[in-house]
């Protein structure tokens, strides 16, 4: 497998994607729900999930892709190689505000990731990395997360988890919010993960994400040693929907141990 190439060829569709959203900027979009009235789906995010999979069909016809508006395959097991393609996650940001969204793309083989790109079209960053090769802001490399501790944490998480909802008990939810130095919300679960990666929050909590959601992020967060699992501290599949949680790793270990304690729910 060539790696190098798939990895070149990676960033150049991204890139070429990028541009074409860019210009969807002056035009009018299609705009349509999809499972309820606030899951948003516009004409650009199908267009460059098609854009991707034509690609990668011309170059790799072998290869596997799992895209969230349902141009790819049906996958029962990540055999083999295969694209996580989220064309615009953060697409009512994308809508509502043209920016604060990203292309997210990750590529595992099976089941581990190799690599990840998450490209944040309004300010033309690419954030990304290659399995054991570094991560990396466009040109700069981006350095090893430091550990640290609630107290001193910035923590991105939707305020929805801390009313009642169906997934977690919010009431162990409080306790982290108030310990921690601030929150924030963002909209955009791939830019949440690129905020780990370069320390500008510590952790980013979500209790249900799709494997499009997080396949890039993941790569690039465990190449500077920081943790990706779910809630309970397990991997995640890549495979089925999941919870999530990732930090710097003593941050990680700390609010796993004080705050999510096992059992609790
Ligand atoms: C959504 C965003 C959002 C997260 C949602 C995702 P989409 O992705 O990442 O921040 O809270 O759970 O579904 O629908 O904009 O690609
Ligand atoms: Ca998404
Ligand atoms: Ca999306």
């Amino acid at each position: 497998m060539d790696w190098d190439q798939i990895y070149f060829h990676a960033k150049e569709w991204v890139n070429a994607a990028g541009a074409r959203i860019r210009l969807s900027f002056d035009e009018t979009l299609n705009i349509q729900t999809k499972s309820n009235a606030n899951d948003l789906v516009t004409n650009m995010d199908k267009e460059i999930e098609q854009f991707f999979i034509s690609k990668i069909r011309a170059v790799y016809p072998d290869h596997k892709i799992l895209g969230e508006e349902g141009f790819g395959d049906t996958l029962e097991n990540l055999d083999g190689v295969v694209w996580m393609i989220d064309p615009i996650d953060g697409t009512m940001n994308f809508i509502h505000q043209q920016r604060n969204f990203a292309i997210s793309l990750g590529i595992y083989e099976n089941g581990i990731g190799k690599i990840g790109l998450i490209y944040d079209v309004f300010h033309d960053e690419l954030y990304h990395a290659k399995r054991g090769n570094g991560a990396y802001l466009n040109e700069k490399p981006l350095a090893p997360l430091k550990d640290s501790t609630v107290k001193e944490s910035i923590i991105a998480l939707n305020a929805t988890w801390v009313m009642e909802n169906r997934r977690i008990d919010h009431n162990l939810m409080i306790p982290l919010v108030r310990d921690a130095r601030g929150t924030r919300s963002y909209g955009s679960a791939a830019l949440e993960m690129v905020f780990v990666a370069t320390g500008r929050v510590d952790a980013y909590l979500s209790m249900r994400l799709s494997p499009w959601d997080v396949a890039a992020g993941a790569v690039i967060i465990e190449e500077l040693g920081g943790f990706v699992t779910n809630l309970r501290g397990e991997k995640l599949s890549f495979l089925a929907q999941d919870s999530l949680f990732t930090a710097n790793q003593g941050l990680h270990q700390s609010i796993l141990k004080d705050y999510l304690k096992e059992g609790r729910w």
